[in-house]
């Protein structure tokens, strides 16, 4: 990797959970690609993932998400502007959907952003919370 972030034993165990999903990811490379684990609180973690020289650049393929208890919150997915269209937003979201059931997350939330955005999240099986909320929510099963 780029660059691999996770301090004690139990960040490096989550890391290697990320890795293993993270190779099913078909953008995914594992040379050039970095990943941070944090964890935040026994039962909170978070993972960024990012594919360019730096977090910072804007036009990259992008996963930040979080585990608390059994919630799993995907704060931020993106892909490169030169690649989208192609299936890998659904396969790295895929990616994430497998670690938070791994973390047994019963139900995965996330703020859609951006017009026709719904569209993508309605596909990958995820509903407003209750109806009409800005939060959107798919239960995992
Ligand atoms: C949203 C995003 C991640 C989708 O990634 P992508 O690689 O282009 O999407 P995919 O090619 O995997 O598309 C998966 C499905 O969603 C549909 N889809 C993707 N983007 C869509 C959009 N903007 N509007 C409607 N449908 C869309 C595709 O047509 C495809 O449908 P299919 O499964 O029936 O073929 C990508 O557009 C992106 O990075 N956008 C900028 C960042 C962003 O807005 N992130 C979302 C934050 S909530």
């Amino acid at each position: 990797m780029r660059k691999l972030t996770a301090q004690t034993d139990e960040e490096n165990k989550i890391a290697e959970k990320a890795l293993e999903r993270l190779r099913q990811f078909q953008g995914f490379n594992e040379q050039t690609d970095s990943l941070l684990v944090k964890l935040i609180a026994e039962k909170h973690l978070s993972i960024s993932y990012w594919s360019a020289s730096s977090q910072r650049v804007k036009d990259q393929t992008k996963l930040d998400i979080e585990v608390r208890e059994n919630l799993g919150i995907l704060d931020w997915i993106q892909i490169k502007k030169s690649s989208q269209g192609q299936g890998l937003g659904k396969s790295l979201y895929h990616a994430a959907e497998k670690f938070f059931r791994n973390y047994n997350c019963k139900l995965i939330e996330l703020t859609p952003s951006g017009e026709g955005k719904t569209e993508f999240w309605s596909k990958l099986g995820f509903n407003p919370k209750p109806k009409g909320s800005v939060i959107y929510e798919k239960i995992l099963v």
